[in-house]
């Protein structure tokens, strides 16, 4: 009690629980926000759990957007939650739009009528840049948006922009690319090829099926990301930070380390594919330039593109052995 005050939106996420544990190390009082759900979505949250503030509320409703953030009385927010699955995004636009797009307004009047002098931090996306204009990208590549969820994202980072210009908020955007982890939902690339693998050499699976193998990511390590997000808040003007690796591997790359990393050969015949995981606009190509997030942040990623697959690989097969069927 007594430390710096911080508010996430999407604690029960994956960048969420890494966040709170974060700041609850560096000794902040740490209030998180949690939607209302039938069953109850506090796994990543098992090591926080004690310390952690909960406080009722949801991104489509202003009223308790304002409640919560009058009860946090935060020094910082950083609002991570969103609906963040591209694929739905598709078939969910509209409330796409609502949680990912708008919400983010909602949250900034919450934040401007409490107390204006508040840092925000905006979970802002590669998935911005879309159809690439330029290799790598950086804070200065053009947007185009190839999802509802990508043009969600452009709109809440230009809300962001807009805040700062208008009314002199200490807003910021971290730019960041695709960070995994064992808390990564299920239904993400990666984790759907670490569980899958670990179910194949635990004899409870023999196949998975997959979309685009060809797509290329800039895949981090979350617990790295989530750094970015504190040192951006940690300085004394706000700005907009790409956080990558500034390497790409393909899906294909990722499956074949992954099966490595399980000790099983001829990995081929364990994969399908299947047209329905193709996205109506796929971004087939994404890697980020993050020098200016190393020049003026101090950030490096540590963990790289090997020792991440490794990471998730393992945690699966040990959680699979353990008989724990659940993320
Ligand atoms: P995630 O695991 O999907 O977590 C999303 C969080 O948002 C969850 O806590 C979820 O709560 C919450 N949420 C969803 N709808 C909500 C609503 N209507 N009201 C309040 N909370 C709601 O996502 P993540 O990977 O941690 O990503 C965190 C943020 O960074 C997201 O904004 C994402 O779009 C963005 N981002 C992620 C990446 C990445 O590679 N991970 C890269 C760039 C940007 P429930 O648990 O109740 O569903
Ligand atoms: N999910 C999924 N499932 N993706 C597949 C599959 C599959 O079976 N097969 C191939 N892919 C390809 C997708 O077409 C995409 O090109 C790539 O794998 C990565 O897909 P996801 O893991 O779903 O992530 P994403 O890149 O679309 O979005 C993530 O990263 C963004 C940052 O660039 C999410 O975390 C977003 O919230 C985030 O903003």
């Amino acid at each position: 009690m007594g430390g710096r005050r911080a508010f996430i939106t999407g604690v029960t996420g994956q960048d969420g629980s890494y966040l709170a544990e974060l700041l609850l190390k560096k000794g902040y009082e740490v209030f998180g926000l949690v939607r209302r759900l039938s069953s109850p979505n506090m796994s990543n949250l098992q090591t926080v759990r004690e310390e952690l503030h909960t406080l009722d509320g949801d991104l489509t409703d202003q009223s308790s957007l304002s409640h919560a953030v009058k009860l946090a009385d935060p020094e910082e927010v950083y609002n991570l939650a969103a609906q963040s699955f591209v694929a739905t995004s598709f078939s969910q636009p509209v409330l796409t739009g609502e949680i990912t797009g708008l919400g983010v307004i909602r949250l900034l009047e919450a934040v401007r009528a409490h107390n204006p002098s508040v840092k925000f931090y905006q979970a802002s996306s590669s998935e911005m840049f879309g159809h690439i204009a330029q290799e790598p990208q950086d804070e200065t590549t053009p947007f185009h948006p190839r999802s509802p969820y990508g043009v969600a994202k452009v709109y809440a980072y230009w809300a962001c922009v807009n805040y700062r210009e208008a009314y002199g908020l200490p807003i910021s955007n971290g730019i960041l690319f695709n960070h995994e982890s064992p808390r990564r939902g299920l239904e993400f690339v990666t984790r759907k090829i670490s569980d899958g693998v670990a179910r194949i050499a635990l004899g409870k699976a023999d196949s998975i099926t997959l979309g685009n193998l060809e797509a290329r990511r800039d895949w981090g390590y979350a617990p790295d990301y989530v750094d970015l997000m504190w040192r951006t808040l940690q300085q004394s003007e706000p700005g907009d930070f790409v956080g990558a690796t500034g390497e790409a591997h393909t899906v294909r790359e990722f499956l074949q380390e992954a099966f490595k990393v399980a000790g099983i050969e001829n990995w081929e015949g364990h994969v399908k594919t299947d047209p329905k995981f193709n996205r109506p606009a796929e971004v087939y190509a994404l890697r980020g330039n993050p020098a200016k997030a190393k020049r003026v942040l101090g950030w490096e990623p540590k963990v790289r593109f090997k020792e991440l697959v490794r990471i998730m690989v393992r945690a699966d097969l040990e959680r699979l052995s353990k008989g724990q069927s659940g993320a």
